[in-house]
């Protein structure tokens, strides 16, 4: 968020945008360490977006939420929404540049929403690909009856299934399918997050159409390793 508010926000001039998908309820807490920290969205508040759509599906999560955002000061620059962000999506109109993260704790991300959000307008994408914890897990569940299940929606249908030999086959048409829209840069350095037990649960991507994305994303892979660490050594809940 720093790096790329900074980096942006002179050619964009307060045009930058920040959109959480998968909102979550303000607040984390880490077991490990015992402590509770700031989410993605009362974390996005510290920087200088100019507007901030806040999308969550539990009610109380999003209760909670707007209790921890009334008192900041951008609060007249959040628009909350409650429900499934895969069919309110339409409803989330940002103009500008915008940062968009997706966090869910699965493959609950439908393609046809990036497609929806992404379509011609100017949008990064930072996403959790719930690879561990999801995709591997449930791989042979969900390659049964594939048609119309979570891998055909997170593949946005019309899925070659005999191409989808292994969890890993997934994720390169997911990847493949983000570069048919477009982005370019979502091959770059990968941050796998860990469990305690050191298996891999999930990692993050990020994709822009924008080469200045792909300088960004090398920074911030750089200067990430250590808290790449913190993030693999604690467990993270929702409230
Ligand atoms: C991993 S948490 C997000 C944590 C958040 N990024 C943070 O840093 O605080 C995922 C959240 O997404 C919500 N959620 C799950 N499926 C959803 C969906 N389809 N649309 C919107 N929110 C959803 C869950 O209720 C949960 O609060």
């Amino acid at each position: 968020m720093h790096i790329f508010t900074k980096g942006m926000d002179k050619k964009w001039q307060g045009e930058l945008n920040y959109i959480d998908l998968f909102a979550g309820p303000g607040r984390c807490y880490i077991s490990k360490e015992q402590v509770e920290v700031d989410g993605s969205t009362l974390m996005s508040l510290g920087f200088p977006f100019r507007k901030y759509f806040f999308v969550e599906m539990d009610s109380a999560n999003l209760d909670s939420l707007k209790r921890r955002c009334a008192k900041s000061p951008k609060l007249n620059s959040i628009e909350f929404r409650l429900g499934d962000c895969n069919a309110v999506i339409d409803q989330i109109k940002p103009s500008g540049l915008t940062l968009t993260f997706i966090d869910p704790t699965g493959i609950d991300i439908h393609f046809q929403t990036i497609r929806s959000l992404t379509e011609g307008r100017k949008v990064d994408l930072l996403m959790s690909i719930m690879d561990g914890i999801d995709i591997r897990r449930n791989f042979d569940r969900y390659l049964k009856t594939p048609e119309g299940g979570p891998l055909d929606r997170f593949l946005g249908g019309d899925v070659d299934w005999s191409r989808i030999k292994s969890p890993r086959d997934v994720v390169e048409e997911f990847r493949s399918r983000l570069r048919n829209l477009g982005y370019k840069t979502v091959e770059f350095t990968d941050i796998p997050i860990s469990n305690d037990k050191n298996a891999p649960m999930y990692f993050m991507l990020f994709a822009s159409r924008h080469p200045r994305g792909l300088e960004f994303w090398k920074k911030i892979a750089a200067i990430d390793d250590r808290g790449q660490m913190e993030f693999g050594l604690g467990e993270v809940h929702d409230e």
